[in-house]
């Protein structure tokens, strides 16, 4: 059994029918687990990165993810679905690669990677490419902005070698871009590190993880989501739509800014 994304995006396209498209998704979990080929998967990875992307193709492909996402790609202030706009493309690639594998305990997303790997590496690489070139939200969530100073040092000691002096990332070494994310979301995904539920996760990272408490977590989570993306990254304003979707697509509940 197995459903097209353009049947997703059918189904998914109205508020009353997320549900459905979710309970779908939690039928395709089982089939999902059956047919995870990980190293086919990290081949599709590695050729997607080579392929010349098609963002027209990218953005319809796009639709299956704007739901949750957001069309801006800014994903949702309470850290529920984490911001994917101008995330590298080989982070964007790998995560999903990770999600179909079972690596990331969050199961929400397997349906709609699993069409993804069926469509192959082509088009992988069309959908990343189009989530990169997304403008970034201008006002992500931040912390309680208290003791900004010990953030700064623990991420300084710890985070920069691999995240970068201003959190973004090193797109060929796939470490992702953290700065403009969502303080709940960069919180969860650490205490997710921490606890091991995040098995994608680099050894070193986690290693180094284990020996924070919650309070340091928070503090070094609050100075991250302050860390500024370059303004060029940016929209100009929280009102700046992605003119690619109609006005008024609707978003899973949650999601407006
Ligand atoms: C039903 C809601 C939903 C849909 C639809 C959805 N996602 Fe997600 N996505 C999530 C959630 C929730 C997470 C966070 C998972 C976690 O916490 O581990 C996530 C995480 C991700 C991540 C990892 C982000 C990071 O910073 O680690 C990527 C990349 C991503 N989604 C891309 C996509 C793409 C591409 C599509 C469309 C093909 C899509 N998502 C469709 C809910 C969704
Ligand atoms: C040795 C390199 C390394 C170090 C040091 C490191 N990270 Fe990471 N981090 C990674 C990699 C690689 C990922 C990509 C996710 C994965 O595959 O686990 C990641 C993922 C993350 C994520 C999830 C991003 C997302 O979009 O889902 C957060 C948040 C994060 N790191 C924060 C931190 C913080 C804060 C520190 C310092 C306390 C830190 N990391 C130190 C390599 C590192």
């Amino acid at each position: 059994m197995t459903y097209s994304l353009f049947q997703i995006t059918d189904i998914a396209t109205t508020r009353g029918c997320l549900l459905l498209a979710t309970s779908m998704g939690l039928a395709l979990l089982v089939s999902a687990a059956a047919y995870a080929e990980p190293k086919k998967v990290d081949e599709f990875v590695e050729i997607a990165l080579q392929a010349e992307p098609d963002l027209q193709k990218g953005r319809m492909l796009y639709f299956n993810c704007a739901i949750c996402h957001t069309p801006e790609g800014w994903g949702s202030p309470d850290g529920r679905f984490p911001q994917i706009a101008g995330q590298h493309q080989s982070v964007i690639l790998k995560q999903l690669a990770d999600i179909q594998k079972g690596n990331r305990d969050n199961p929400t997303m397997i349906p709609f990677t699993d069409p993804l790997f069926f469509l192959g590496p082509q088009a992988l690489a069309d959908l990343s490419a189009y989530i990169e070139q997304l403008p970034m939200v201008p006002a992500n969530s931040v912390g309680s902005g208290l003791r900004l100073e010990e953030g700064k040092k623990l991420y300084n000691e710890e985070c920069k070698e691999c995240h970068g002096e201003n959190g973004e990332g090193i797109a060929k070494e796939f470490y992702p871009r953290i700065h403009g994310q969502h303080f709940q979301y960069i919180l969860r995904q650490m205490e997710w590190v921490k606890l091991g539920k995040r098995r994608n996760a680099d050894k070193e990272m986690v290693k180094q993880f284990k020996k924070f408490s919650q309070d340091d977590l928070e503090v070094i989570a609050d100075y991250v989501s302050r860390l500024r993306p370059d303004k060029g990254m940016l929209a100009d304003d929280l009102e700046q739509k992605n003119p690619d979707f109609r006005p008024g697509f609707v978003t899973a509940p949650n999601t407006q800014q």
